[in-house]
């Protein structure tokens, strides 16, 4: 029979150990590891006695109970899939400072105006500083409940006992609230662990939709344990560069909704405003030309979204070019620079590559590849992208253009905003586009469609 072991759990990311070790190896964090406390080592097996019987429904059961109260923020709504499911949880993360409590209060704010009550307990500000914010907003009117509180059984006990009872509570943040039956201070996981569990419970047992505010480490990830992501049925996150005014919602987990939805908001001195039309915003006027410019047609769920991509290859003597990336893979583009070089001849080893995506956008869809391409080979041969022109398509390793999804949701969009040219790759299939379609099968094309050659001897030499 196994012995019982005692375990060794990070309290940074919730990994188990069964031995002590200076290092967790799953966060890379120092000093985290703890000893569990007896009852967290998993028991030998059920004790004896009955359990009950379920009762089974059908799939077609009753589900008049999820009509969705809505945020009446169209963006934010959109990310939740059309508004928050009664009694469901939402975790929604992001780094200090970038406009998460603003846009709750917001929020809790136009709910509470159009009639459905919400409360907001903080943690981290007293109800003065959130006062004082709100009449900055020109929210103070708004019937919100406030309060501030870490005590999760004060909060528990008196959401329990509001009335009318609150169709949302926002908890800002998870980490700030503790459980007094647990030992550990706040934010620490087995802290964060119990009180969201209990605020899950809660918004079950009474209907309200719950969003727990979680801090973001220095990597990029909900502090505390990874666990609440699973424990929650929604996951957002709140992201932006703090040096640019737009933010981005975006869904990562959603139980009720599709996860790559992203919403895009602005911040002002007036709070953060909705941008429903977020394509005009990351690209200039389509007739501009200098070099090293493209414009990719991307997609953000079911949304397109059109981005300017610069590139800047400059000359530089030394051994070792330095390769800098801003809102892109820089793997990718370390990839794409070898198939330039391997099979287009394009050689970058004697000069310094960056890449930026214009508006501190984040663009992940590999199908931005082609319009990467586009602005280093227009930046190398200094020949301006053809006026008017976007591109979209994934490069492979040999060179080939291979397809990509939604192409005529993208030029659709394209075309709205004055677009004429489309760079594409070969085998899309596309109806009725009102634009000129070039179809490129090999990224060679690409490099023609700048040098004029098929060997582009010029361009290599800048
Ligand atoms: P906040 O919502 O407190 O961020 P978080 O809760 O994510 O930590 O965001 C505060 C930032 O937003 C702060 O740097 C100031 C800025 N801000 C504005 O620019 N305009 C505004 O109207 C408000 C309320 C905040
Ligand atoms: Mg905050």
């Amino acid at each position: 029979m196994a012995r019982e072991r005692e375990q060794f759990t990070c309290q940074n990311c919730g990994e188990t150990y069964h031995k002590w070790q200076g290092r967790c190896d799953a966060c890379g964090e120092w000093n985290t590891l703890q000893a569990s406390t007896p009852e967290a080592v998993i028991p030998k097996g059920l004790s004896e006695g009955k359990g009950r019987t379920l009762t089974f429904t059908a799939l077609d059961a009753d589900i008049s109970d999820y009509k969705r109260n809505l945020s009446h923020i169209g963006e934010f709504d959109r990310v939740l899939g059309g508004g928050f499911v009664p009694g469901s949880s939402i975790l929604i993360g992001g780094d200090p400072g970038i406009g998460k409590s603003t846009l709750l209060l917001q929020a809790v704010a136009q709910m509470a105006m159009k009639g459905a009550p919400c409360i907001y307990i903080s943690g981290e500000e007293a109800t003065q500083q959130i006062s004082m914010r709100a009449a900055r907003l020109g929210l103070a009117s708004a019937p919100v409940r406030l309060a501030s509180a870490n005590s999760i059984r004060d909060i528990i006990a008196s959401v329990e006992k509001a009335t009318p009872m609150p169709s949302l509570l926002v908890i800002d943040s998870i980490q700030t609230v503790f459980a007094d039956n647990l030992p550990s201070a706040p934010g620490t996981v087995a802290q964060v662990r119990a009180s969201a569990q209990e605020l899950i419970r809660l918004a079950r047992k009474t209907g309200t939709s719950v969003i727990l505010v979680g801090h973001v480490t220095k990597d990029g990830q909900i502090a505390g344990p990874r666990v609440l992501e699973h424990m929650v049925d929604t996951v957002l996150y709140f992201e932006g560069d703090r040096g640019h005014q737009f933010r981005i919602l975006r869904a990562v987990k959603n139980r009720f909704g599709a996860t790559d939805e992203i919403g895009v908001f602005e911040m002002s001195d007036a709070g953060l405003r909705e941008v429903s039309n977020p394509s005009s915003l990351f690209i200039s006027s389509p007739d501009r030309t200098i070099s090293g410019a493209s414009v990719f047609a991307g997609m953000e769920g079911s949304r397109p979204l059109l981005v300017e991509i610069q590139g800047l290859v400059a000359p530089t003597p030394q051994a070792t070019p330095r390769r800098a990336v801003v809102g892109w893979d820089s793997g990718r583009l370390a990839m794409l620079l070898a198939v330039l070089d391997t099979r287009c001849g394009l050689s970058f080893s004697g000069s310094e590559v960056y890449l930026n995506v214009a508006g501190g956008l984040r663009v992940q869809e590999p199908a931005a590849d082609l319009a990467v391409a586009a602005a280093l080979v227009s930046s190398a041969s200094d020949i301006p992208v053809p006026p008017g022109s976007l591109f979209f398509g994934e490069i492979g390793l040999s060179g080939e253009i291979r397809p990509v999804g939604q192409a005529d949701a993208r030029l659709k969009e394209a075309a709205k905003l004055g677009f004429t040219t489309a760079v594409i790759p070969a085998g899309s299939k596309v109806k009725g586009a009102k634009m000129k379609i070039i179809e490129v099968g090999h990224l060679r094309e690409i490099v023609s469609l700048f040098t004029g050659t098929a060997a582009p001897s010029r361009a290599a030499s800048v």
